[in-house]
């Protein structure tokens, strides 16, 4: 039996290493079977190959069957699995699970239970976080405070996303629905008495006033004033692709700048920029912006699309399975998205 304090909770602080950080223990992802490409969706809607190249980079994306029971929840499951196989641990190691996910099977169970539940982890603490395509790099700051608080030891985070349930995949919906795919993705974070590793600066933010550019309407009043109802627009994503791409080009270096800031570092110090993938144009502009090589800010869009949550953790596992990611690398992980939301978290890992 575990020992327990004064008020039946663990004694968070008995066991606590004098000095203490947090490491990458394991990663690992899961993606649906079904890859479309562009030349398929030309089948399905007025677009072309060349036009979905040229605006955002994608070539293809993985779309989830849920007629085969592919869903956030399943792939979630299967990247913990592969996550936790890489960290040599089994699933009763874990004491939480965060899922960052904004497409759970249901409004509940939460996935993390399921993915819990699935693993057969026993009763370990299960929670969601909900920041769309930020959510895994705000997790990945709300888990370090919580090991480096002593109250748990070994965590799953966990970026899980079947955006494509809310696709429109005809010519009405091409603006929004070539650009996104379905994945999961998760790192196991231990805590460790190695005290220079974790979190060196972080980042989170949003302006609720900008969701009327990025929102999923399930009801006539989830339209926001201005915004045209139609019966075919709900529960399929509303985009208003230009305000979204302003918005992203001039956050995303100012965020680079306040992490920088933040560690006191300069851009060549940072070893690898793990950024949300979500338009090439809008990582080549903070390429530019920050004169980084293609080795240090990394692109997988052409294969995947945008993951959402997904999309921070798939391409942090391929470079950590590359072996591009060594002992003592300074990453910084960046992500934007709904809600508005916007969010860093750079690491000595
Ligand atoms: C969506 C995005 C690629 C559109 O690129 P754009 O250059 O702004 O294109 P526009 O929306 O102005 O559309 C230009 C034309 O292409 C057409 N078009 C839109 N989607 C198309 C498609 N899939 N295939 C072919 N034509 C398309 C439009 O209908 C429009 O035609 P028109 O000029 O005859 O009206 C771009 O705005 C973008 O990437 N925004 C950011 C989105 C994002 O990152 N979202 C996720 C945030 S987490």
């Amino acid at each position: 039996m575990k020992p327990t304090g004064p008020h039946g909770a663990r004694p968070n602080h008995a066991h606590l290493p004098q000095r203490m950080g947090v490491r990458v223990a394991g990663s690992g992802s899961s993606l649906p079977a079904r890859r479309v490409t562009n030349a398929d969706l030309e089948k399905v809607m007025e677009t072309s190959d060349e036009w979905i190249v040229q605006r955002t980079g994608i070539r293809e994306r993985r779309i989830h069957d849920h007629a085969a029971g592919e869903s956030a929840s399943l792939l979630a499951t299967e990247s913990v699995r592969e996550a936790l196989a890489d960290a040599r641990l089994a699933p009763t190691d874990l004491d939480l699970i965060v899922v960052a996910t904004m497409t759970a099977d249901s409004p509940t169970p939460s996935v993390s239970c399921v993915v819990a539940h699935r693993l057969g982890c026993g009763p370990v603490g299960a929670i969601d976080l909900n920041a769309a395509c930020s959510g895994f790099v705000c997790s990945m700051n709300v888990v370090h405070g919580l090991l480096m608080s002593g109250a748990y030891r070994n965590a799953a985070v966990v970026g899980a996303d079947c955006i494509t349930r809310y696709m429109d995949f005809s010519t009405y919906g091409r603006g929004t629905s070539v650009l996104f795919g379905d994945a999961a993705s998760a790192v196991i974070l231990r805590v460790t008495d190695d005290a220079s590793k974790g979190l060196l600066a972080q980042a989170m933010h949003s302006d609720g006033g900008g969701s009327r550019h990025l929102f999923i309407p399930s009801r006539a009043e989830h339209f926001p004033p201005g915004a045209e109802f139609e019966e075919r627009k709900l529960n399929k994503v509303q985009m208003n692709g230009q305000a979204v791409f302003k918005f992203a080009v001039s956050t995303f270096p100012k965020l680079i700048e306040e992490t920088l800031d933040k560690a006191g570092l300069t851009p060549e110090q940072v070893d690898h920029y793990v950024c949300h993938q979500s338009n090439m144009r809008i990582l080549d502009a903070a390429r530019e912006r920050f004169g980084l090589s293609p080795e240090k800010l990394h692109v997988n869009i052409d294969r995947y699309g945008n993951t959402v949550a997904a999309s921070v953790p798939l391409i942090f596992d391929e470079l950590r399975r590359a072996g591009r990611v060594h002992d003592g690398h300074k990453v910084m992980f960046l992500a934007f998205g709904a809600g508005l939301t916007w969010a860093s978290s750079l690491w000595q890992v």
